[in-house]
């Protein structure tokens, strides 16, 4: 306790056993009842509730006061303990009251635009009222698990020697693909700093200095598209290790998660099981698969390739293929209607439809009844394991747009009919292409960055009409459907580093002007070096079980990148633009 503080008690605190002592108490009221002469006052702050009774223990001036509390005013209480004739089972707090010989309104409030209790306001108001919205108790849990979280991966990567070394925001672009956030520079006119989307560069650059293991909790910044699970500013918990395999680096990953998880929610994550991102796609459609439940899916093409449906042979034509998956008595739970938003969430993902059937003892119905040959259902009902009541959904078409339908139709399907079996299902996708065809640029993309190492058996392929085939040591983190986290070993041989450029179209003078210290850098010595980040709110979104990652944020962006509350970004003086030589076109 620290020598100066005035409360002896927070609002959490007392029990029965402090019944008689003296205790002097602040909070909030988050209550307020007045039953004619006996006020009850809850008073609430960050460990708790406390309730103080007003009655005819209390001498008048104290009843007076009490009086004139309404709900968020902020008070002070002194008083005795009392164990309370009736305790309240459901409040931790619930043997005693407070009996107050003074209380003091410290301020009051204006009136409030919601109820601190329920949260049944619009969430932009609670956005521009965000100092409000975190006196719910139900937010500052999810900053407590928050802070847990980061203690627990400290002390994790502390006790294995990784050194917590800042790296700037005011930097120059990185890799990682997405737009830039740009700050203009007032002392060299025309010229910007961009804010980092990691601090990739610089960890590698660290590695390079011989400070063998390093990490950061650090805020990235990317222009992009924003999701539920996406923010414009976002932390990391940022790692990258000397000397490692992808398995050294994957261990440590494992240790950070497993601290975070035990710690914050008292859960083993046991066992974490590794697919190849080949074997993800396959089974689950998604290269962050959701572990919690099973209806895989399974591969139909060759079953399938005969048919004489036009639907069917259509979308096999042209390396087309044919998935489907079961849910299990899953035919009655689906009406023709539900099935139809279904076929309209697949389409979306670019699927023609969705090819569905419903198992019954007379046959199949649905589309995939009358498409498919007696042979062909029979041959499918065989591969699906499907049983009279089982619902059938299958896809057929492109490779990207099945696997992306089926995908999230199956992920989608396992969150809206509760079908998990588990609360945390973890797995590592491995053995990632290296590149992905840009098809708008006619050219290779970097699948992760352009840092990330080839496998070394792949690296003759690179620049070779084979350059898709190449895998790279890059692996992936999930949990619950969600990357948490994502890295890879690194590229330290300059001549790998100049043949992974030329097969993405980067040409020297470009990387030198992109990436030019790096190159510098890992030219003098630089240590075989791997790591990994996590996203570290998404980390605590699953700790704290919603979905949306605003909730765990004190101060988020919306999804249209706007902070409500402090009204950013907004517009600035024409003075202030002048001085850093920006013209405003709008
Ligand atoms: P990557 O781009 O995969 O890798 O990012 C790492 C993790 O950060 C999270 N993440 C996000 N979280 C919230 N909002 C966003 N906009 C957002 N974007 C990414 C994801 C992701 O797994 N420098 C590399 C890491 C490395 O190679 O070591 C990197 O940043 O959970």
């Amino acid at each position: 306790m620290l020598k100066t503080v005035r409360r002896t008690h927070t609002c959490g605190e007392l029990r029965a056993d402090h019944a008689g002592q003296r205790a002097l108490i602040q909070g909030w009221a988050h209550s307020v009842r007045d039953f004619g002469g006996v006020n009850f006052v809850v008073l609430r702050d960050r460990y708790g509730f406390t309730q103080v009774t007003v009655d005819e223990r209390c001498a008048e001036g104290v009843r007076q006061v009490a009086s004139n509390i309404r709900l968020e005013y902020v008070v002070e209480v002194e008083g005795t303990v009392v164990a309370r004739s009736n305790p309240n089972p459901d409040m931790p707090t619930g043997a005693i009251e407070v009996v107050p010989d003074r209380v003091t309104i410290l301020t009051k409030t204006l009136p409030l635009p919601f109820s601190i209790e329920g949260a049944d306001a619009h969430e932009e108001t609670r956005l521009k009222y965000r100092f409000l919205d975190l006196r719910r108790p139900e937010l500052q849990a999810r900053l407590i698990a928050r802070h847990r979280a980061a203690q627990a991966a400290r002390r994790f990567l502390d006790s294995h020697d990784f050194l917590e070394v800042e790296t700037p925001i005011l930097t120059r672009s990185t890799p990682e693909g997405a737009r830039d956030y740009l700050v203009p520079s007032r002392v060299h006119p025309g010229e910007w700093y961009a804010l980092p989307q990691s601090p990739q560069l610089f960890k590698q650059i660290l590695m390079v200095s011989g400070m063998d293991r390093y990490f950061q909790i650090v805020k990235c910044f990317r222009d992009e598209d924003l999701r539920a699970d996406r923010q414009p500013e976002f932390t990391q918990i940022d790692i990258e290790m000397s000397f490692p395999t992808a398995d050294t680096v994957m261990e440590v990953a494992e240790g950070v998660c497993r601290a975070m998880f035990q710690d914050v929610r008292g859960v083993d994550i046991g066992v974490v099981p590794q697919l190849s991102y080949a074997e993800a796609m396959a089974r689950f459609g998604l290269d962050s698969p959701d572990m919690r439940f099973g209806m895989e899916h399974v591969n139909l093409t060759e079953l399938l390739a005969g048919s004489e449906s036009r639907v069917i042979a259509g979308g096999l034509a042209d390396g087309g293929i044919a998935k489907g998956m079961n849910l299990k008595g899953g035919a009655a739970q689906a009406s023709r209607k539900v099935i139809d938003g279904w076929t309209d969430f697949v389409k979306r993902y670019g699927m023609g439809g969705l090819l569905w059937g419903k198992a019954t003892a007379d046959g199949w119905t649905g589309p995939a009844g009358k498409l498919l040959s007696a042979s062909e259902r029979e041959a499918v009902g065989r591969a699906l394991a499907a049983e009279d009541g089982d619902l059938l959904l299958l896809g057929v078409g492109t490779p990207s747009t099945v696997h992306a339908g089926l995908g999230r139709l199956r992920a989608h399907l396992g969150r809206t009919l509760s079908l998990h079996e588990r609360e945390f299902a973890f797995c590592w996708v491995t053995d990632f292409p290296g590149f992905e065809w840009d098809e708008d640029n006619q050219r290779w993309a970097a699948m992760h960055h352009p840092f990330t190492s080839p496998k070394a058996r792949d690296v003759h392929l690179l620049g070779t009409e084979r350059t898709g085939e190449v895998l790279s040591d890059a692996y992936d983190l999930c949990c619950n459907g969600y990357e948490i986290a994502g890295g890879s070993i690194r590229i330290h041989d300059p001549g790998v580093q100049g043949r992974v450029f030329s097969a993405l179209g980067i040409d020297e003078a470009e990387a030198e002007a992109r990436f030019g210290f790096l190159l510098d850098a890992l030219r003098h010595g630089a240590p075989p070096h791997g790591g990994i980040a996590f996203g570290f709110d998404r980390c605590v979104m699953l700790l704290s079980g919603t979905e949306n990652i605003r909730d765990v944020i004190a101060f988020p962006k919306t999804a249209k990148a706007q902070d409500l509350m402090a009204g950013a970004p907004s517009g600035v003086d024409a003075a202030q633009l002048a001085e850093l030589y920006v013209k405003n076109t709008v």
